[in-house]
């Protein structure tokens, strides 16, 4: 069996008199396309929130590369090589392509750019690789443009490509393709499908739609009031049927 990269066992996550998160268990393998689905207030975010460690989960464990991080604040999980997204944009719209990735890639080579500014060489170096991470989400074109300016899809592209200025092993992406037009939302979809098949990367991605869901992921965890209603590759969710009567709706997986 593959490596097990990132796995969450028996999480659970309340809030107040909300369950959101349920005893959830999952297994994502180290290089696979791995998603989360299921209704507004299943508790995608919030799981989502327990495995990168800007909660700290009521009970269970989060384990990364053999190692129990439950309690380990998210900046070390980053260092770990642990990178993720939000579902609202966390980029700043004002500052220009090239400045967000800036601030990532900066913060990545370590250079103190407040108190020097770096070498000549140490400013190639660092142009070489946001040309890089822009070439990859294809946005080069844009760098001079505030992010603000961009299209929704775009700024979709530029917070991936800071998301993986760490030089991350798994990428977290929160509805990655939330609000977006169907051209749009194949664009993310390629890039997607890139990180795991040209960089190799583990991505583990929360999704609304299903068709998005079972076309990319290798394996799908469907999330329904906090609980984890099934568990599968695309095929055996397609086909579950617990998930066609209770989450689903026989139309909806027959129209895929
Ligand atoms: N910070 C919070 N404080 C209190 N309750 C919260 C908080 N975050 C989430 N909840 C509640 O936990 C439940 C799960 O919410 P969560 O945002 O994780 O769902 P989700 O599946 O991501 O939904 P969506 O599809 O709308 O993004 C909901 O009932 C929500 O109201
Ligand atoms: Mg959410």
């Amino acid at each position: 069996m593959a490596e097990i990269l990132l796995e969450a066992k028996g999480v659970s996550k309340r809030f107040g008199g909300v369950l959101a998160v349920n005893n959830v268990s999952v297994q994502v393998e180290k290089g696979s396309i791995y998603a989360v689905i299921g209704p507004n207030g299943a508790g995608k975010t919030t799981f989502f929130n327990t495995l990168s460690g800007y909660y700290l989960p009521d009970g269970g464990q989060v384990i990364y590369q053999g190692r129990e991080i439950t309690d380990l604040p998210n900046w070390q999980r980053i260092q770990l090589g642990m990178s993720r997204t939000f579902q609202t944009p966390s980029i700043f719209p004002e500052l220009s392509v090239y400045d967000n990735l800036l601030i990532g890639v900066q913060s990545q080579k370590k250079i103190a750019f407040r108190l020097r500014l770096p070498s000549a060489a140490r400013k190639r170096e660092i142009d070489e690789r946001i040309e890089e991470l822009l070439g990859f989400v294809n946005l080069v074109h844009l760098k001079d443009r505030p992010v603000a300016e961009l299209s929704h899809g775009s700024q979709r592209l530029c917070e991936i490509a800071m998301s993986l200025s760490v030089d991350p092993t798994i990428v977290l992406l929160d509805e990655p393709m939330a609000g977006l037009a169907e051209a749009e939302t194949e664009r993310i979809m390629r890039v997607i499908r890139d990180l795991h098949v040209r960089l190799g990367l583990t991505v583990l991605f929360v999704e609304h739609n299903m068709r998005v869901v079972l076309s990319l992921a290798h394996r799908i965890s469907v999330l329904d009031r906090g609980s984890l209603l099934a568990e599968g590759t695309p095929n055996e969710i397609s086909n579950n049927q617990t998930v066609r009567e209770a989450y689903l709706g026989q139309e909806v997986v027959s129209r895929v």
